[in-house]
C-alpha cells in the first residue's frame, strides 16, 4: 500500500459522507494518506481515497483493523458508539477527538449539562422521561418550548416546536422512543455560528463569526462576516474557544449561537467535527476547515483562519426526488461549486453546495442565491 512505503502519515476517517471527503481531498492536499470506513462502497468520500475498509461502524474488527493502519482515527459524524473508541484508545490508538469528547457532546444533555458547569451560557433545559414530565416542566416554563432527541438528531430531524398543548402532545409521540431533552424556546434575531480548532498540543484557533438561516430547521445559506457589532463578535468566539476548552476537545468544532436582541448571546449546540457553518472557509480562508482539523489532530501548527476576501456566503443543494446538476448553468455563475457526488438524490439531503466571496457579505450571498435559484430552486 502506498501509504506504508512512502511512510506517509495517515489519518483514518470513520464515515464516508461529505464531511469525510472533503477532509479526504485536505489530506491528500496535505500529503497525509487516508483510510476509510463506511459500511457503503459507493458512499461520497469512497471516490476520492485509495484504501477503504467495507464495514458497518460499530464493527470492532473493522475499527481495529483501520486503527493499526493509521496513525490517527477520527470520523465525520458523532453517532459512534464512544465505548468502542474508548476501548481502542486503551489498546493504545491515538482518536481525536477522544472518546470522552465525544461521549459528553453527542448527548445534548450531558453537553447541556457540562456547558452549564462550566458556566457557559445555553437555553434553559431539562431531561423529560415521560409526557407527564413535561407537561410539569411546561407548566413551569411556559410556551414555545422545544422538544429535541437527544442523541442521533441532525439537520433538524429530531427538533419540534411546541405552540400548545397540542403540538407538545404530538412533539412526544412522534419523539418519545428515543430520550429527550425539553428547552425554552430562544426568540433569538440571528442565528451564528464560529469554528473553532483545538490542536494536540492546545493551540486554539478561531475562525470569523458566520451569520446561519436555517429552511425547516436545515442550514440554507451561511454569510461571513456576520453583521454583528465587534464586542458581540469577539464575545462569540471566545464562548467558542470556552465550549471546545470545556470538553477538552482536539480536533475541529462546529459552535452554534443564538444571539437575542438584548445583545445576550446563548449556545446552542457543539459538533464535534467539520460543520456546514464552516464549508465557506474552503474558498474564503486562509486556512480552510478540513486543513484545519487534520492540522489539529496531527498536532501541526494551525493555520491563519481569516478571510482573504472582504465577505463570503454559501448555500446549500439539498436533494429532491431525482436531480440533475446543470454544471453549464451553475458555472456560468462567479461561483466556487462543491458536489458530493452521493449515490443518489433523497429529498433534503445535502448533495452539494456552492460558496462566492464579494465586497460584502450580502453581494457575496446575492451570487450564490441567484446560481441556486438558477438550479431551478426557489
Ligand atoms: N431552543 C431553541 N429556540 C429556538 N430555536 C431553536 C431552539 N433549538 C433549536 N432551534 C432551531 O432548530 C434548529 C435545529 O436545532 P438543533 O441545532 O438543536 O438541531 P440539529 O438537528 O442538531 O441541527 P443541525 O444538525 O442542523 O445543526 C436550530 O438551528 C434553530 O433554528
Ligand atoms: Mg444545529
Amino acid at each position: 500500500m502506498g501509504a506504508e512505503k512512502f511512510g506517509m502519515p495517515t489519518v483514518g476517517i470513520i464515515g464516508g459522507g461529505q464531511l469525510g471527503r472533503m477532509t479526504a481531498l485536505a489530506a491528500h492536499r496535505l500529503g497525509i494518506a487516508v483510510v476509510l470506513l463506511d459500511p457503503d462502497p459507493y458512499c461520497s468520500a469512497a471516490q476520492v481515497v485509495p484504501r477503504m475498509i467495507v464495514a458497518p461502524f460499530d464493527d470492532p474488527e473493522a475499527l481495529e483493523q483501520l486503527a493499526t493502519s493509521v496513525d490517527v482515527v477520527t470520523y465525520e459524524n458523532e453517532w459512534l458508539n464512544p465505548e468502542q473508541l474508548g476501548s481502542l484508545e486503551r489498546q493504545g490508538y491515538k482518536v481525536r477527538p477522544s472518546a470522552y469528547t465525544l461521549a459528553r457532546i453527542q448527548d445534548k444533555f450531558f453537553q447541556r449539562t457540562d456547558l452549564q458547569k462550566a458556566g457557559l451560557p445555553v437555553p434553559v433545559f431539562a431531561a423529560v422521561d415521560s409526557l407527564a414530565d413535561l407537561e410539569a416542566w411546561v407548566v413551569e416554563q411556559g410556551f414555545p418550548v422545544v422538544i429535541k432527541m437527544r442523541v442521533q438528531g441532525y439537520d433538524g430531524r429530531g427538533v419540534r416546536i411546541a405552540h400548545t398543548r397540542a403540538q407538545l402532545v404530538d412533539a412526544w409521540a412522534a419523539l418519545s422512543h428515543q430520550p429527550l431533552l425539553a428547552e425554552a424556546f430562544v426568540p433569538f434575531t440571528k442565528e451564528l455560528a464560529v469554528m473553532v480548532a483545538r490542536s494536540e498540543l492546545g493551540e486554539v484557533g478561531a475562525y470569523p463569526v458566520v451569520e446561519t438561516v436555517q429552511k425547516n430547521n436545515v442550514c440554507h445559506t451561511v454569510s461571513v462576516p456576520a453583521d454583528i457589532d465587534a464586542l458581540i463578535a469577539e464575545k462569540c468566539r471566545d464562548l467558542a474557544c470556552a465550549a471546545v476548552e470545556c470538553f477538552d476537545g482536539v480536533g475541529i468544532f462546529g459552535i452554534e449561537l443564538f444571539l437575542k436582541e438584548d445583545g445576550i448571546v446563548l449556545i446552542n449546540e457543539l459538533a464535534p467535527r467539520p460543520h456546514n457553518s464552516g464549508h465557506y472557509s474552503l474558498d474564503a480562508c486562509l486556512t480552510d476547515q478540513f486543513e484545519q482539523y487534520l492540522r489539529a489532530i496531527f498536532g501541526l501548527p494551525l493555520g491563519a483562519t481569516a478571510l482573504h476576501s472582504p465577505a463570503a456566503a454559501m448555500v446549500n443543494i439539498l436533494g429532491e426526488e431525482s436531480m440533475h446538476l446543470d454544471l453549464k448553468a451553475i458555472l456560468d455563475f462567479d461561483v466556487h461549486l462543491h458536489w458530493y457526488g452521493k449515490p443518489e438524490s433523497r429529498p433534503g439531503r445535502k448533495l452539494g453546495h456552492m460558496n462566492a466571496v464579494g465586497k460584502d457579505p450580502k453581494a457575496a450571498l446575492a451570487k450564490v442565491l441567484a446560481a441556486h435559484q438558477r438550479l431551478g430552486f426557489s
